[in-house]
């Protein structure tokens, strides 16, 4: 697993493309691309627009995350991440829950397959244990081990069976960057300007926090997305970013 070649401080930031209609994707990719590296697709754009909205982000000059948090049995799930692959997808979500047998499944599936001219291996990046999850809902489901231990616990086993990376809360970056090989990429969501709406996000942190905490990449979404001016709003966030990598 080599680490991605961040030239730029724009390279680190991510973009949630969570709008209903390719048409509206399309404006804010437009709009948004001279800005931002990476354009993340979930499964409200993805569900409403489908695979064609990654062709339509690639051939806008943009890099794809797709954050489709794949959970099934290893052959569903490494078949997925053979499509994944095709779409020159740069990275892809995985829950860890999936388990030894799955992450192994998709290996083989990306070593085997030959991927298309100039297309990279695209990234597998675990989820651990939801930001949404409390300690009381993971109680519920039968998880009696305290949150952050069982979060790490899934973010060793993912790195061990090949995932490159974790999307982890800028939060809990010291305790994974302790315990997680030294390469490993960290995707962190929940960041927030100091004037930005927090909504229903909790543990909220800014853009140079999280770099400075040690994020790879920061993924922002309605700080931008909702602002008059995405492409400025955007702008602010890389310039941050590039004074945080400075200081
Ligand atoms: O609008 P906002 O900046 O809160 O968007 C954050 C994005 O990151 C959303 O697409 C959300 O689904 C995603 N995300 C998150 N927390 C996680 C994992 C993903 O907010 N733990």
């Amino acid at each position: 697993m080599t680490r991605p070649l961040l030239r730029e401080p724009k390279d680190r930031l991510i973009f949630a493309l969570d709008v209903d209609t390719i048409e509206e994707a399309e404006r804010l990719v437009k709009a948004l691309a001279p800005h931002v590296g990476v354009f993340k697709v979930g499964p409200r754009l993805f569900t409403s627009a489908g695979p064609l909205v990654l062709d339509l982000v690639h051939g806008m000059g943009g890099e794809l995350f797709l954050d489709l948090k794949f959970h099934d049995i290893p052959a569903t799930v490494a078949a997925a991440a053979r499509q994944v692959a095709r779409r020159r997808v740069k990275m892809f979500t995985v829950h860890a829950l999936g388990g030894r047998q799955m992450f192994e499944a998709i290996g083989r599936e990306l070593n085997e397959m030959t991927l298309i001219p100039g297309a990279a291996r695209p990234t597998i990046l675990g989820v651990t244990i939801l930001t949404s999850h409390s300690q009381a809902e993971l109680t519920e489901m039968g998880f009696e081990r305290p949150l952050p231990e069982v979060s790490l616990r899934l973010a060793q086993l993912a790195t061990e069976l090949g995932a490159g990376g974790i999307v982890a809360s800028g939060h809990e970056l010291p305790a994974l960057k302790a315990s997680l090989p030294a390469d490993t990429v960290f995707v962190c969501p929940g960041i927030r300007g100091p004037d930005d709406a927090v909504g229903d996000q909790t543990r909220v942190m800014t853009a140079a926090q999280a770099i400075r905490a040690g994020a790879t990449y920061v993924v922002v979404g309605r700080p931008i997305r909702l602002s008059d001016a995405p492409a400025d709003a955007a702008q602010r966030f890389v310039d941050e970013i590039a004074r945080a990598e400075a200081a």
